[in-house]
């Protein structure tokens, strides 16, 4: 019994005196960029550039936005819409230590599902006045166009390239993904399709990207994209797959 008291008392000691501020003091603790900078500090970032297709996120629950990203963070830490027709979108007062401004596609929850075009914040941006210009230039954001510059380019062409072989016959190339997908009946499950508008459990590009019924495939396609990137696909066949 004596012992027992003594270990407690002396756990309860190492809490309130050692180890337990820690813990405590990790609410006010916390040292935000902005206390770091002062208010004065904060910057203004410009995007401007020839952008359409922004027109194909309304009614998706993503937003194709301007956003600043804090250095390793995957959440926007400030975001602007970028609306069909804008040429120029601003966002001001924006205080991060280091980090990255995007053009890109966020979730509800403001996370990173797709960068269209992205610059470093510089470590001085007071040298140019507190500006930092973010010019684009011709950029085409439709959902197709972004899943097959940003996904399929990078993680599906090694196979499904417009080379010589194509697994499964089915050519992701920029050029060739939509026709090769919409409305194309699968090579690989018998009385699906490729891609069925509206309806994703009968698309093949679905099973592949969001489910595991890959397994039984020549190719395990599970786990090749994060989790954003598979439910924006699926996001985009379940809205009519449009081009
Ligand atoms: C390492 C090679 C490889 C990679 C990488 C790969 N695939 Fe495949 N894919 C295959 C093979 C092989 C098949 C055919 C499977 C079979 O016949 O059993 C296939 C089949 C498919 C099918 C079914 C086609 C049909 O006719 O129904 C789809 C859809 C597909 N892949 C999409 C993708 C997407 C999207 C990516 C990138 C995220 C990707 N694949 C990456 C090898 C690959």
């Amino acid at each position: 019994m004596r012992e027992m008291f003594n270990l407690k008392s002396a756990i309860s000691l190492i809490f309130a005196f050692g180890i337990g501020p820690l813990f405590c003091g990790c609410d006010e603790g916390k040292i935000y960029p902005s206390e770091i900078l002062g208010a004065e500090d904060g910057i203004t970032v410009i995007l401007s550039g020839n952008i359409t297709g922004a027109e194909g996120y309304s009614g998706t629950g993503y937003s194709l936005v301007l956003a600043v990203f804090e250095e390793g963070s995957d959440f926007a830490e400030v975001s602007k819409a970028v609306e069909a027709g804008d040429s120029k979108v601003e966002i001001n007062n924006v205080k991060v230590e280091e980090g990255r401004a995007e053009l890109c596609v966020i979730n509800s929850l403001r996370k990173r599902v797709l960068t269209l075009a992205s610059i470093d914040i510089p470590k001085s941006p007071a040298e140019n006045g507190g500006v930092v210009s973010f010019e684009v230039g011709d950029v085409n954001v439709a959902p197709f166009e972004a899943i097959s510059s940003r996904i399929f380019s990078t993680a599906c062409i090694q196979c499904h390239g417009g080379t010589s072989h194509s697994a499964a016959g089915l050519n992701l190339s920029r050029e060739q993904a939509y026709s090769m997908l919409v409305n194309v009946p699968s090579a690989v499950e018998e009385g699906m399709f490729r891609v069925r508008p509206e309806e994703i459990t009968e698309s093949t590009l679905w099973e592949a990207v969001a489910t595991d019924a890959s397994a039984h495939w020549s190719f395990n396609h599970s786990n090749l994209l994060t989790a954003e990137e598979s439910g924006f696909i699926s996001n985009w066949i379940e809205k009519g797959a449009e081009k």
